[in-house]
């Protein structure tokens, strides 16, 4: 009988594309899903956009488009990704879809049927110019402890204190940088330091299902009292309006917390899965022999071992039977990746550059391991394990091979072999075993090293009987014939055992060989009287400057690669938002617009600011604009600019128009009109 594997990953936040730590936890997880498929297992593999939240909501905001359209239009981009590096979910779905919404619902209905949800009184910093509360990201403030600037409400990144946003000095809020009050509310919280929940927890986290190390720290955050009774806190579940989320039943106004919804989107894009196969999601659940697991880095462990698992058991569902959790991919020796000094690996770019997905599939995969170790990327590392290994040991072995049996034999394999040929192929297929276990326990590098032994061993067969020898002397045929034929045979083994890394290369392995799609069983079986087809180049070297490439800092690689920077410009440095507010910018009106004698490039603006008096403002547009044409409109200056002594007279500020640094790519000059129902003097903020 085969095993039921409901297969996950962490689902992605909505507001960004994916970065290279994604594409590795997709990666492992693809890789040991190919695995249990080959080996005839049953498996839905799932994930979702991550899509609620106060950060999704504002920067929807700012983006001027609704939070929905914002999920939408990051989700229309993951395909290339994903297609990209052979990453095959069954289903990609969203945690604001219909079924996650009902099930989220559901699932709290019944832990508050459970007694497992309580309401408090909570104290929270509000934005009273934006009308919301404000959560400890979007606080910022004076550290408490070293009085360093512009720090976030929960720790101080220059010191690294770490305390709640009411002890911040001089707090604002980061989205509109008023000053925050402090207001209350009501909350929902789910009590996970009932009883029940922490003994079902504290069983669940130490029975063998996580990671050795994982299971050790997640004892830790069971206190205990002085009678040795342990102890969990409870989880503050509910956020306020205006957020954008799924509404708690019964509660107008109020919302789950993001994380509370999001891990129900595993199940969420289960059930859209099987509803579309016309699968009953509830019977599938039912199966006492379906396996759940989920792949997560080590960042989000919390969540998914007390948190998730307790949600399930007291709403009485199935619950996670494994969590496997990986670290995270650092650049050269651990060097934290940072944009602008180039050390980070763009996932597209990786694409772009025309570098083969499977070359960093076969990386990857050749160092990860089932503990919580951080994977580090090492380009020399990169070029010497895809060429010296994977194609100097693998796909050596059918190029030396395949030439000769097309040429000579019609491509027809010998059955005989010879019995060191079949000895050697013994031996590749006893280790069958070895490499099946090693990738069921997601020790991918060694299974990895164990396949690139086994292509040593047929290499050095290789070498022992030198095929391009036996092609130049007479009467040698047949034992050119078996030798090709067994590094054939062997090839297939290789492939067979790579296939979970290299599903692509898999592919063009068995056209090439002219056979069905590789499956684990197929290692116990031999191709026997089997013609292949012609060898066609299967991988190429990785070109080191590919890698050069790759890794260029941004701003040179913009001028090499395709992107140029957005409106032909570098965006500025960043600056905060006190920085920011010392600009002064307002509506005014154009009062009357002329031309200005002697300048061809100047127009003269007379300005209406709201103050009671009129100012004279030069503004280089009189290439794109006819006088007429501004009289009587309303646009946005710089209210505090320095007056600035021109030769035509005193400039009072500055009129703000939009424009590309190259003219060439977009010509002309915009002046910025506010939308309708704005007046001259308003503040623009
Ligand atoms: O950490 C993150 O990126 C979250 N979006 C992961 C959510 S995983 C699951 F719970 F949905
Ligand atoms: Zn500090």
């Amino acid at each position: 009988m085969s095993r039921k594997l409901f297969v996950t990953t962490a689902l992605p936040y909505a507001n960004g594309p994916f970065h290279i730590g994604h594409i590795m936890e997709y990666i492992q997880a693809d890789t040991w899903v190919r695995f249990q498929r080959m080996r005839g297992e049953e498996v839905n593999f799932v994930c979702a956009d991550d899509a609620h939240g106060a950060a999704m909501m504002i920067a929807a905001e700012r983006a001027g488009v609704t939070p929905q359209a914002l999920v939408a239009g990051i989700a229309a981009g993951r395909k290339p990704y994903l297609d990209g590096f052979h990453i095959a979910f069954d289903n990609w779905s969203s945690t604001d879809s219909p079924e996650n919404h009902a099930l989220a619902r559901d699932i709290y209905r019944a832990l508050r049927s459970n007694d497992l949800i309580e309401t408090r009184s909570v104290e929270q910093f509000y934005d009273p110019e934006k009308g919301m509360f404000l959560a400890d990201r979007f606080i910022k403030g004076e550290c408490p402890n070293c009085g360093a600037k512009d720090q976030y409400g929960d720790n101080c990144e220059v010191c690294g204190a770490v305390y709640t946003p009411t002890e911040l000095r001089n707090p604002y809020s980061a989205i509109s940088g008023a000053t925050p009050v402090l207001r209350t509310s009501e909350h929902f919280f789910f009590r996970l330091s009932d009883p029940r929940c922490v003994e079902f927890l504290e069983e669940w986290t130490q029975n063998g299902r996580l990671q050795p190390e994982v299971a050790n720290k997640v004892r830790e955050w069971f206190k205990r009292d002085a009678s040795g009774k342990a102890a969990l806190a409870d989880w503050d579940i509910s956020r306020e309006a205006p957020y954008f989320g799924i509404e708690i039943p019964d509660a107008p106004g109020k919302y789950f917390y993001v994380w509370l919804d999001a891990p129900v989107g595993y199940l969420a894009s289960l059930k859209n899965l099987l509803d579309r196969n016309g699968v009953d999601f509830d019977a599938y659940l039912a199966d006492p022999a379906l396996e759940q697991v989920h792949f997560i880095g080590k960042d989000i462990v919390t969540f998914h071992t007390l948190f998730w698992p307790a949600m399930l058991k007291f709403s009485g569902r199935k619950i996670p039977d494994r969590i496997f959790v990986h670290g995270f991919l650092t650049v050269n020796n651990g060097e934290k990746m940072s944009k602008s000094r180039g050390t980070g690996i763009s996932p597209l770019k990786y694409l772009e550059l025309g570098l083969n997905a499977e070359w960093l599939r076969y990386y990857l995969a050749a160092k990860l391991n089932a503990r919580v170790e951080d994977l580090d990327f090492n380009p020399e590392d990169f070029i010497a394990r895809v060429n010296s290994d994977l194609v100097g040991k693998y796909i050596n072995i059918a190029s030396r091979a395949a030439g000769f049996l097309s040429k000579r034999f019609g491509g027809r394999l010998s059955a005989d072999l010879g019995v060191e040929g079949r000895a050697l192929l013994d031996g590749l297929r006893a280790h069958g075993g070895t490499v099946a276990e090693l990738y069921e326990e997601r020790e991918f590098a060694k299974a990895l090293r164990e396949v690139m032994l086994l292509a040593d061993r047929v290499n050095e067969y290789v070498d022992r009987h030198k095929p391009w020898e036996l092609a130049r002397q007479d009467g040698m045929d047949s034992a050119l014939h078996d030798v090709c034929s067994v590094c054939i045979e062997a090839f297939r083994l290789l492939t067979l055992y790579l296939k979970p890394v290299l599903p692509a290369l898999a592919a063009q392995v068995e056209a090439f060989l002219r056979i069905e799609p590789l499956q684990w069983a197929d290692a116990s079986r031999a191709l026997g009287h089997h013609t292949i087809g012609p060898y066609q180049h299967l991988m190429q070297r990785v070109d080191p400057k590919l890698l050069d490439a790759l890794f260029e800092a941004p701003a040179a690689a913009a001028t090499a690669a395709a992107l140029p920077p957005p409106g032909g410009e570098d965006i500025a440095p960043q600056i905060s938002a006190d920085e920011f507010f010392k600009v002064d910018l307002r509506i005014a009106r154009i009062v009357s617009a002329e031309a200005v004698e002697g300048s061809t490039k100047l127009l003269r603006l007379t300005l209406d600011v709201g103050e009671g008096r009129h100012r004279n403002v030069f503004s280089g547009i009189a290439a794109h604009y006819k006088p007429a044409d501004l009289a009587g409109k309303l646009t946005v200056m710089v209210a505090n600019l320095a007056p600035r002594k021109m030769k035509f007279g005193v400039s009072e500020g500055m009129v703000l128009a939009a424009s590309d640094a190259d003219e060439k790519a977009t010509p002309g000059v915009y002046v910025l009109e506010p939308f309708p129902g704005a007046v001259p003097g308003m503040r623009v903020r």
